[in-house]
């Protein structure tokens, strides 16, 4: 079962995040770190760069990108990525790779796998959920097994993603992204999930059934999983009051 930390607000919850960041690279300097954007891990980010740590050496993979975007539209994953990770956090900028930031499309899949492979996998893995249960863009249906490659995204997370453009026809229709394949091969996978409007996506993939129909709880098969969240997400959670008793009660040794 992942480990479940319940806390007070989305700023608490990027404090654990980051506790978990800071010790795998004051472990190793050269970890390879999977990037989320979405808003969800903006206080993971913030916390980060507020301990001004030496990431200089850190290796990056975002978890997807939008394909038909213009380079360098201020929505695009790459331009997201850099503006709320790479210089917040001090990374290298040539250290990190975004889905299709090079070559043809049609073979983008293939050579971001060959890229985390090269680097010798993903460490820790960031993770949103969204409200259709996808984790990266792994839309419902996604197979378990699927590794990077271009997918449709579904109209609810359009609507979710509209926010950030000028007119919900403008979110992309297509994207490419990690598959669920992919982001089972990270090493440790923090899963984040704030406000009620989560509530039913992070219970489906913490507690129910494993199912390609909610993509995040593919999650339950993975032998490392850190999911964090703030009270409202964790309100359809069956066995809460177990998560707190289980943090409360961890063993010195468990502690960061
Ligand atoms: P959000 O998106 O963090 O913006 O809510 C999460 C996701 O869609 O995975």
């Amino acid at each position: 079962m992942a480990e479940v930390v319940i806390v007070e607000t989305p700023d608490a919850a990027g404090e654990v995040a980051a506790d978990e960041i800071e010790q795998l690279v004051r472990s190793n300097p050269r970890a390879v770190l999977g990037l989320a954007t979405g808003s969800t891990p903006l206080t993971t980010w913030r916390a980060l760069a507020a301990r001004k740590l030496d990431l200089t050496q850190v290796r990056g993979f975002a978890l997807d990108e939008y394909v038909g975007l213009p380079v360098g539209h201020p929505e695009s994953y790459r331009s997201v990525i850099s503006r709320e990770v790479v210089e917040p956090l001090g990374l290298t900028p040539s250290l990190v790779r975004v889905p299709a930031d090079s070559g043809p499309i049609e073979t983008a899949g293939v050579d971001y796998e060959a890229a985390i492979t090269a680097a010798g996998g993903v460490d820790l893995q960031v993770l949103g959920i969204g409200s259709t249960g996808h984790i990266g863009f792994n839309e419902p249906g996604s197979s378990f097994a699927s590794l990077t490659r271009v997918k449709t995204l579904t109209e609810q997370t359009r609507r979710d993603n509209a926010r950030f453009f000028d007119s919900p026809d403008d979110v992309p229709v297509h994207c490419i992204t990690q598959g669920l394949g992919t982001i089972m091969r990270a090493r440790h996978l923090v899963l984040l999930a704030f406000g009620a409007g989560k509530a039913a996506a992070l219970a489906g993939a913490v507690e129910g059934p494993v199912t390609a129909s909610l993509p995040g709880s593919a999650i339950q098969l993975h032998a490392r999983v850190t999911v964090i969240v703030d009270e409202a997400a964790a309100s359809q959670l069956a066995y809460a009051d177990y998560y707190r008793y289980a943090w409360a009660n961890r063993l010195d040794w468990e502690k960061l």
